[in-house]
C-alpha cells in the first residue's frame, strides 16, 4: 500500500516539476508534500505575473500561501539561542528598558544587542566588494538627475514616518576600523567626494558552524517606540520625567535639550526636522496616555503609568504603520485588505469591536491571538529587512515650506514661502529650523509636499556628500557618500545581489535586463555598469530599476520581504499577542489603541482644527491637497483591481 503511495506521489511531484523554473528544482526538493503544492501554486501565477490582479479575496489567498512558504523558508537564525533560560510572563507585564524578557522561552530575542537574523543564506561577496566600484554604481545609476516625485500618492510625513520607524527598529553596530573607498578616475569629476572614510560594520561571531559570524542591532528589534523611549536603561532615564510616568518636552512642545544643547529623545543619531518633529509628538501622546490613566486610575504611580503609557503608545505606532502608512505606500484594495487583516482579522474591525479576537490570525488578526509565534526561529530583524528598507530616494533636494497664514485655497492647498535645501534641516540645524517654524508649519508643510519615488537616478545629491554622525548625536569628521556606502554596506554584509535574492524569495530571476524593466536607457546604463551579467547587479539597483506593480512605491522585491516581516514584528511579541488585553495596558489603554485608526487621529487629538483645516485627503501620508477616495460600493474583498 505504502509502495503504491509512494510511487503516486513520485508521478505527481515528477509531474509538478515541469511547470517549476529549474532554478528552484533543488529548494521545491526541501519542501513538504503541502508546501510543494503550495509554491507550485503561487509560482505559476508569478510565470503569469498577475497576483496583483487577481479579486481582493484570490489576492489575499496568493499572500497567504506565499507568507506561510516565507514562514517556513525565510527565518534563519544567527548566532546561539540561549536554551533554558526561561521567563516567566507575569514578572515582566511591560516592555523593558533594552527589550529583554518579551519572550518568555529567550530572554535575549529582540534586545539591545541581539543578532540581526536572515531571511536567507549569506552570499560571501568578500572578494567582491568594490566588483563593480560602488562609486561607480553610484554615479552612474543612483545620482539623482532630475528630481522624480510619487504624485500625490506619498507625502514627506511618510517619508519622516519610516525613519521614524527604522530608528524603532535597526542600526548596525560598527567596528572602530575605518576603511576608504576612492572614486575611480571614470567617474571622480562627478563625485562630490573623491574618497571617503567610513568605519566597517562590526563583525561579531555566533558561535555557529553555518553563519559564522553575524552583525549586532544597538537598537532593541521590538515594535516598541524605542525612537522616543531608548534601547536601555541610561537613555530611557533620560527621557522620563519620573513624575506620573510622564516624558521630557521642552516649553514650546518641542524635544527638550540637554545642558550641552543636544536633544533629549530615545534616538538621536541622524536626525532631520521631520523626525524630530514625530518624535515630539509622539512624546506628547505618551504624556496624553499618563494624564488620562492617572484620570482613571488616581492609585497607579509613575513607573506604572509609564509601563502602560509607553505599551499603548507603542501599539498605536504600530497600528498607524499597519493600516495607515503601508497601505497609502502600496495603494491597492488587495493591500487596504490585508494590512487591515493583519490588525482586526478577516471578520474586521466592526466584529472584533463587539466580539473581541475570535478563530486564529487569519479570522480574528494577529494582534490579541491567544499566543506568540516565531515558527521556532527567536524573533529579530534581518539584514534583509535592513536592505529593503534602504529608501533614502524618498528624501527630496529641499523642503517646500507654506504658508499657513494664508487662507487655504482649492483642495486646501497653500502658497508656498520659500524651498529650504535639505541639508539645512538635518542634525543641529534641523532642531533650530523645527524651533523656528514651530510644530505646525513644518508638519503641515511635509503633508502638502509628495516624496521622492524609489527609482534609478532618483538618490538625493546632499547625501553624497553627508555628515555622518556618532550614536550620541556627535557629528564625525569625515563625510561619506551615502549611496556608494550603501551598495558597500549589503556586501559587506553578505546579503545576496538582486537575482539571487529574488530566487531565494522563491521569486522568479531575470535571465536578461529586458525582464526587469523597458526603460532604453536604464537598461544602457546597466549594461554600462555590470556588462550583461543580470547576477552582479546589485539589490539597490535592481529595486529601484524594477519595474513597478501597480499602486506600489516600492518594488515587489522588497514587498515580499515587507509581508513576511510586517506579520512578524506583531506576531512574535507577546505585547501584541497574548499580552494584549486589559489586564496588561489597562482597559481604558486598551480601549485607547483600539479606537485610534490613524496618524489623522493623533494629529486631531493635539493640533484639533489642523487636518480639519489643512488636509484633504484620506490619509495624513498622502499628499494633503489630493482629493479623497470615493466610497467604493463594493464589498472589499469582491473589488477587482484597477489596472
Ligand atoms: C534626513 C534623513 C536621513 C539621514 C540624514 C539618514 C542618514 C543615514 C546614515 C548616515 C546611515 C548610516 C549609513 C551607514 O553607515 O551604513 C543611515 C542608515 C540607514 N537609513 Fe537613513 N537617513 C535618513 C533618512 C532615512 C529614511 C527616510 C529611510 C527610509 C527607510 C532611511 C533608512 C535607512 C536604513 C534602512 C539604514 C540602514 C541601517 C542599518 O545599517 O542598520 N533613512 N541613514
Amino acid at each position: 500500500m505504502s509502495f503504491v503511495l509512494e510511487t503516486l506521489k513520485n508521478l505527481l511531484l515528477s509531474y509538478l516539476r515541469n511547470f517549476i523554473h529549474k532554478d528552484f528544482h533543488a529548494t521545491v526538493e526541501r519542501m513538504t508534500l503541502i508546501d510543494k503544492i503550495s509554491f507550485t501554486m503561487i509560482h505559476f501565477v508569478d510565470t503569469l505575473k498577475m497576483w496583483h490582479r487577481l479579486p481582493v479575496f484570490l489576492g489575499l489567498f496568493y499572500l497567504a500561501i506565499r507568507r506561510h512558504l516565507h514562514q517556513q523558508y525565510n527565518l534563519i537564525n544567527v548566532g546561539r539561542t540561549p536554551t533554558g533560560v526561561r521567563s516567566n510572563p507575569a514578572d515582566y507585564p511591560y516592555r523593558t528598558a533594552d527589550g529583554k524578557y518579551n519572550d518568555p522561552f529567550n530572554d535575549a530575542s529582540g534586545s539591545e544587542f541581539s543578532f540581526f537574523g536572515r531571511n536567507m543564506m549569506p552570499v560571501d561577496q568578500n572578494n567582491e566588494l568594490t566588483k563593480p566600484d560602488p562609486m561607480v554604481v553610484a554615479t552612474k545609476l543612483l545620482a539623482r538627475k532630475k528630481f522624480i516625485d510619487t504624485g500625490k500618492q506619498f507625502n514627506m510625513i511618510a517619508v519622516a514616518w519610516i525613519q521614524f520607524m527604522i530608528h524603532d527598529w535597526i542600526d548596525h553596530l560598527e567596528d572602530t576600523q575605518q576603511i576608504e573607498l576612492k572614486a575611480p578616475e571614470e567617474v571622480a569629476s562627478e563625485c562630490p567626494l573623491k574618497s571617503f572614510k567610513f568605519y566597517k560594520s562590526k563583525k561579531t561571531s555566533t558561535g555557529f558552524y553555518e553563519i559564522k559570524t553575524g552583525h549586532l542591532n544597538r537598537r532593541t528589534p521590538w515594535w516598541d517606540g524605542s525612537v522616543i523611549y531608548g534601547s536601555d536603561e541610561d537613555v530611557l532615564k533620560k527621557v522620563r520625567t519620573f513624575k506620573d510616568g510622564k516624558l521630557k518636552l521642552s516649553a514650546d512642545g518641542l524635544l527638550e535639550q540637554d545642558s550641552n544643547g543636544k536633544i533629549i529623545s530615545g534616538d538621536v543619531r541622524n536626525p532631520w526636522a521631520g523626525l524630530l518633529a514625530l518624535q515630539a509628538l509622539f512624546v506628547h501622546e505618551h504624556n496624553l496616555v499618563c494624564d488620562t490613566l492617572k484620570k482613571e486610575y488616581p492609585e497607579l504611580e509613575d513607573e506604572d503609568l509609564y509601563r502602560h503609557a509607553r505599551l499603548v503608545t507603542s501599539a498605536v505606532i504600530a497600528k498607524i504603520h499597519t493600516i495607515d502608512w503601508t497601505v497609502e505606500l502600496i495603494k491597492t484594495d488587495t493591500l487596504l485588505a490585508g494590512m487591515r487583516a493583519n490588525w482586526y482579522g478577516l471578520l474586521g474591525k466592526r466584529f472584533k469591536d463587539v466580539f473581541g479576537h475570535v478563530g486564529g490570525s487569519i479570522l480574528g488578526g494577529i494582534v490579541g491571538m491567544k499566543k506568540p509565534q516565531n515558527y521556532g526561529v527567536p524573533y529579530s530583524l534581518t539584514e534583509e529587512f535592513t536592505s529593503v528598507y534602504r529608501m533614502h530616494q524618498l528624501l527630496p533636494e529641499k523642503l517646500q515650506l507654506r504658508n499657513v497664514d494664508a487662507a487655504p485655497g482649492p483642495n486646501k492647498s497653500l502658497p508656498l514661502i520659500n524651498e529650504i535645501p535639505m541639508e539645512d534641516l538635518i542634525r543641529v540645524k534641523g532642531e533650530e529650523h523645527l524651533s523656528k517654524v514651530g510644530f505646525i508649519k513644518q508638519m503641515v508643510s511635509m503633508g502638502h509636499q509628495a516624496s521622492g519615488a524609489l527609482e534609478l537616478w532618483n538618490y538625493p545629491v546632499w547625501m553624497r556628500n553627508l555628515i555622518a554622525q556618532d550614536v550620541d548625536g556627535t557629528d564625525r569628521p569625515d563625510h561619506v557618500d551615502l549611496a556608494a556606502l550603501e551598495i558597500y554596506r549589503d556586501r559587506e554584509r553578505n546579503v545576496a545581489r538582486y537575482n539571487e535574492f529574488r530566487r531565494r524569495m522563491l521569486q522568479i530571476p531575470i535571465s536578461k535586463w529586458e525582464d526587469l524593466t523597458d526603460d532604453e536607457e536604464a537598461i544602457k546604463t546597466l549594461r554600462e555598469v555590470y556588462g550583461d551579467n543580470v547576477e552582479e547587479m546589485d539589490l539597490l539597483v535592481g529595486m529601484a530599476a524594477e519595474k513597478k506593480l501597480k499602486g506600489f512605491a516600492i518594488s515587489e522585491t522588497a514587498f515580499f520581504i515587507f509581508l513576511l516581516m510586517a506579520s512578524r514584528r506583531l506576531e512574535a511579541d507577546r505585547f501584541f499577542t497574548s499580552n494584549y488585553n486589559e489586564e496588561t495596558y489597562t482597559k481604558k489603554g486598551l480601549e485607547w489603541a483600539n479606537t485610534t485608526e490613524s496618524l489623522k487621529d493623533v494629529l486631531d487629538r493635539h493640533y484639533p482644527g489642523m487636518t480639519e483645516k489643512w488636509m484633504n485627503s484620506n490619509s495624513a501620508f498622502s499628499v494633503w491637497d489630493s482629493s479623497p477616495e470615493p466610497p467604493n460600493p463594493i464589498p472589499i474583498y469582491f473589488r477587482i483591481p484597477k489596472q
